[in-house]
């Protein structure tokens, strides 16, 4: 009954994968400090590049988390709009102030990026979602065009398959469009909803993926295995290698030309040993498996999306695209119904029998579910449905706290 934030990626064989990874204690900073840490992650990266459809020109490299990929996908860009920042820097310098758009649902990730990057919180430009909390893809254009007669420099735009609250996904091919036209790098970011691209009848979310500049996915969100891994791929990495690579005289004997050193692809250079895990989970459950598991989520989703619909004092409150149910209790004095609504998510939550959270959307409070949890069934599903219920009736009743 955890169904809080993208589930929980915590299955047998990814619990043996680390236990096999802690003692072997190996360093994939170098092709020569672990040739099999090495191979092996050039090889499990490959796998969702196929599964994903990706053209065979995106290569990638595993780190710890998204929101490390898209820093590292927007230094890359960044180099690309003021060449020598590698080496010179951004101050000192007459450049234009960059922008970075993204929609106003996308993870605080971008804003952490721009932060690290010296690119400024502040030119991280939300741009507004239609009813349906996708990218307003006129706003966009009508941005980039004020921010260019401003003197601005668009940067990059960052799209998202799956935003956090409600999974919505962006219409990226519209953006590409765009980015195509203005020559800004598009990075994707497909760290929940990219996993689900494995399943054909989730085949239209990878629309205009092909064209994008940068995609991260993050399997420890969707693909099973066990936190961390995510994987940003960039098309033609050698372009991240550009930014990132400088060899010490220390490791000058340990990274002979030809060899793949994935020190270079990054700011890290110690490594852990993530692709066994990756391997061991993605051999055990097999693409067939995982598709499985999967398509079980959608089914307890839609039947979750069901009882909502049938009970008249709940109501959805977003569309459901993926494995996330935002709803809301809708019966009562709509001034309290934010309060109602949040007591509802803090009194489950103590009770320690089920977990979910809250969200806003459009000013207003929801609770949200997230399946991936290999252990929820739908028995499950319907004690936790029951306990909302329960609750709901506790909390309407109960004097609302100020
Ligand atoms: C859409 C999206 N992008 C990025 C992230 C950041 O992921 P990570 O925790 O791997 O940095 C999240 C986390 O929930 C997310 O939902």
């Amino acid at each position: 009954m955890f169904l809080g934030y993208f589930g929980w990626t915590q299955t047998g064989p990814g619990i043996l994968g680390e236990i096999a990874t802690a003692p072997l204690n190996v360093n994939a900073m170098t092709w020569r400090t672990s040739p099999a840490a090495t191979e092996l992650e050039t090889v499990v990266i490959d796998w969702p590049r196929q599964w994903l459809g990706l053209p065979n020109e995106f290569g990638g490299v595993v780190y710890d988390t998204a929101s490390v990929g898209i820093m590292h996908a927007l230094a890359a860009a960044r180099e690309e709009a003021a060449p020598s920042t590698r080496k010179l820097g951004l101050s000192g310098r007459d450049l234009p102030r960059f922008r970075v758009y993204t929609s106003d649902q996308a993870h605080s990730s971008v804003e952490k990026a721009a932060i690290a990057l010296g690119l400024g919180e502040e030119n991280v430009q939300r741009v507004p979602t239609g009813s349906e909390y996708r990218m307003d893809v006129a706003a966009l254009q009508a941005m980039i065009e004020r921010d260019a007669a401003d003197k601005f420099k668009p940067l990059a735009v960052v799209a998202t398959v799956g935003t956090t609250s409600t999974a919505s996904v962006d219409p990226v091919s519209e953006i590409a469009r765009i980015c195509r036209e203005q020559k800004i790098w598009l990075h994707i970011d497909a760290a929940y909803g990219g996993g689900f691209a494995i399943l054909p009848e989730f085949k239209w979310i990878t629309k205009g993926w092909s064209e994008a500049d940068s995609i991260v996915i993050n399997p420890h969100k969707t693909l099973f295995v066990p936190l961390d891994f995510s994987v940003l791929y960039v098309r033609d990495l050698e372009r991240l290698r550009r930014v990132f690579t400088l060899v010490p005289e220390y490791l000058r004997g340990d990274t002979i030309e030809a060899e793949k050193n994935y020190m270079d692809y990054g700011i890290q250079l110690g490594r852990r040993f993530r692709a066994l895990k990756a391997w061991v989970i993605w051999r055990s459950l097999g693409r067939v498996g995982m598709a499985a598991r999967l398509r079980e989520q959608v089914r307890l989703t839609n039947l979750l999306v069901d009882w909502i619909k049938a009970d008249q004092r709940f109501e959805l409150a977003a569309p459901v695209v993926m494995p996330v149910v935002c709803f809301r209790l809708v019966d009562g004095d709509e001034s309290k119904l934010d309060n109602l609504n949040s007591e509802i998510v803090e009194h489950v939550n103590a009770s320690g029998r089920a977990y979910l959270n809250q969200t806003k959307l459009r000013g207003r409070t929801v609770m949200r579910v997230g399946f991936g949890n290999v252990l929820t069934t739908e028995q499950h599903l319907r004690d936790f449905w029951e306990l909302i219920r329960e609750t709901a009736d506790l909390e309407g009743r109960a004097p609302s706290r100020p």
